[in-house]
């Protein structure tokens, strides 16, 4: 017994592969392996002898047994081991020197506004740039006679000769985004609506291509009280000073009624601009209660619904807030321009972790 034993974990031991390996399986525990021929032996011995040699024997059989699997697994092991060592591939890529690339003050400031109006309770929504000229103006309250329209320094798509349908238009604003809201959403709604605007317009503070940024809530008691608490404590978390001062002055938007512009105190002492205190103000929007004709243009029913909307240009509060004197320059692509004024990738814009550095 002990001769068989010692044979057979031998060869287990020194078998080269797996094929070797299943031949010592079949030699030992087969049909016609040396264990199966010693258990048919059992038959010939007396039933004391039988008891000690068949358990003994089987005690043999589970000890192979044992041995082959250990070593099969242990030869798994180990060609996975060599494959692993073989295919290795290296996914990882160098780090990027910090300072070089830089987020762009636009991108920034709209990642900073949609944390704080997120915050609020507000989703973000966006609509097309190249826009219908109903979108745009009639759904909004402006019809094709409205003097709003020469204001808007439009530009337009081209029509395909003898087509006659008024053209597609570059968006002049945002505002168009609200009624795509309404209509997709329908009420109660809170979204706003960043993105890029066109006019025919360029000068200092001006450019043909600008942002805005459009604010929407519809409620059934939505009121001006609301709006107002709700462009404070946006100015409060942007500007990030405790104390804001915003000043409500009436106005006219065709898609408001009543309609108001909006001031926040500031000061230039020293040439340099501060927000909250002094004895300036400084335009930063206009906003109202939305028009019944736009509630209805947008599909939601002005006798159950109501609520405010604003309009706010973010290359200006980006300019306010990091103090960029001229608006050309965000569109100028210099990267001398980007690495001053830009911010670093991982500056990602929170409520809670801070807005800016
Ligand atoms: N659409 C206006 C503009 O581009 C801004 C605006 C004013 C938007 C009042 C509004 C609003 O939603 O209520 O000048």
């Amino acid at each position: 017994m002990d001769t068989l034993r010692s044979t057979y974990l031998d060869r287990i031991a020194t078998a080269a592969d797996g094929d070797a390996l299943e031949q010592v399986r079949t030699a030992a525990l087969g049909k016609k392996g040396e264990i199966s021929g010693r258990m048919k032996e059992l038959g010939r011995m007396t039933p004391e002898e039988r008891q000690t040699t068949g358990a003994a024997l089987n005690r043999l059989k589970d000890e192979i047994d044992a041995a082959l699997r250990a070593r099969k697994q242990g030869m798994e092991d180990a060609a996975l081991d060599a494959r692993l060592r073989e295919e290795w591939l290296d996914v990882t890529l160098p780090g990027r020197p910090r300072g070089r690339e830089s987020i762009h003050p636009v991108s920034q400031v709209t990642e900073e506004i949609t944390a704080i109006f997120a915050d609020m309770g507000f989703a973000v929504a966006e609509g097309p740039q190249v826009e219908s000229d109903w979108y745009n103006f009639d759904a909004l309250n402006i019809p094709p006679e409205h003097p709003a329209r020469q204001e808007h320094d439009t530009f337009f798509m081209a029509r395909a000769d003898g087509d006659t349908r008024p053209p597609h238009v570059l968006r002049t604003h945002t505002s168009p985004v609200q009624v795509r809201a309404m209509e997709t959403t329908g009420a109660p709604i809170r979204v706003i609506c960043p993105g890029r605007v066109y006019r025919m317009d360029m000068d200092q503070t001006h450019t043909p291509m600008f942002h805005q940024v459009e604010g929407l809530a519809i409620g059934k008691d939505i009121s001006m009280a609301n709006l107002k608490w709700t462009l404070e404590e946006f100015c409060r978390a942007f500007f990030e000073v405790d104390d804001v001062e915003l000043r409500f002055r009436a106005s006219h938007f065709p898609f408001t009624e009543p309609s108001a512009e909006v001031d926040i105190r500031c000061s230039w002492e020293g040439g340099k601009l501060s927000i909250g205190q002094g004895d300036s103000w400084l335009e930063i929007l206009g906003s109202g209660m939305v028009h019944p004709k736009v509630l209805r243009a947008g599909g939601i029913d002005p006798d159950t619904w109501q609520g405010f909307a604003f309009g706010m240009g973010i290359d200006r509060v980006a300019m306010l807030k990091y103090g960029i004197p001229d608006l050309r320059a965000f569109f100028e692509s210099d990267l001398r321009w980007l690495r001053h004024y830009g911010f670093a990738a991982g500056d990602v814009p929170g409520v809670a972790g801070g807005l800016s550095r």
